[in-house]
């Protein structure tokens, strides 16, 4: 499947089943597993099987980084099913056997977990099972971060720290997180520069309002936040002058 779904369809559908995206109702059981090994809590809630990530060709790794930039201008439109898949597995995606992913961490602690915000839910993702799981139903996007183009553009990542993951001091825990958030967020930069996507990587956003939503326990934080979604030409031409005006 590969069709375009837009932010009218997800907000009047109030649910994905109505877009097509291969939702499957998740039982209690499976999601209390899901939790375990997240170690997130993850309510019961529904579950968009993503689909295989497209791994081979694409555009030339010169002229993506080339072309990686910050946009924040952005159409209301939603990536389709496909490319929301091979961008989350460019994000923090597995890619070797022994689960290993596309962006590092210290100590293989992996523990960065992406939260996505769409326009009828909010999600975490599954590396493992290849799918989101729904943790909060309904529009959140006013939550997507402080700045005003933010709340509108279709997928938000939010990246959240569970630092239960690993023995060091907190401080050294949280300064290596932070630096596996950044290996993440320069996937999807270049990942977004080489599908001709737009995102912002983000530092303005309202952490404890996030935390809330996600329902985060100890030691669990809410560390930056991505937005991704198509650039909007005509704005893109006239920011490098509205930015001059600063
Ligand atoms: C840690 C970090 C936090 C950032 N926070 C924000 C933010 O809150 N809002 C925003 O509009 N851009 C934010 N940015 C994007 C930077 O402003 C942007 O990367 C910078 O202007 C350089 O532009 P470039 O990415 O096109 O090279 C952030 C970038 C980083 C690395």
């Amino acid at each position: 499947m590969n069709r375009s779904i837009n932010r009218r369809d997800f907000v009047a559908a109030g649910s994905v089943i109505a877009c097509g995206l291969g939702v499957s109702q998740v039982s209690a059981s499976h999601c209390a597993e899901e939790e375990r090994k997240t170690s997130i809590p993850v309510q019961e809630g529904e579950k968009i099987q993503l689909l295989t990530p497209q791994t081979e060709g694409g555009m030339p790794f010169f002229e993506a980084l080339a072309k990686r930039k910050t946009t924040r201008v952005f159409k209301r439109e939603m990536p389709d099913l496909q490319t929301l898949s091979n961008l989350l597995w460019a994000a923090a995606g597995i890619n070797r056997p022994d689960g290993r992913r596309t962006a590092p961490t210290a100590l293989n602690s992996q523990e960065i977990f992406i939260f996505v915000i769409l326009p009828n839910g909010v999600y975490c993702y599954q590396p493992a099972e290849n799918s989101l799981l729904r943790c909060a139903e309904g529009n959140f996007q006013n939550l997507a971060g402080n700045q005003n183009y933010a709340k509108e553009v279709p997928v938000t990542f939010v990246y959240v720290a569970d630092l239960n993951r690993s023995n060091c001091s907190p401080e050294t825990q949280e300064s290596y997180a932070r630096v596996d958030c950044g290996f993440i967020g320069q996937n999807v930069y270049l990942f977004a520069a080489a599908a001709g996507l737009a995102s912002v990587f983000r530092g303005s956003i309202d952490h404890k309002a996030l935390a809330k939503l996600f329902k985060l326990g100890e030691k669990q934080m809410v560390l930056y936040a991505q937005s991704i979604g198509y650039p909007d030409e005509e704005k893109v031409q006239a920011a490098p002058s509205m930015l001059k005006l600063k």
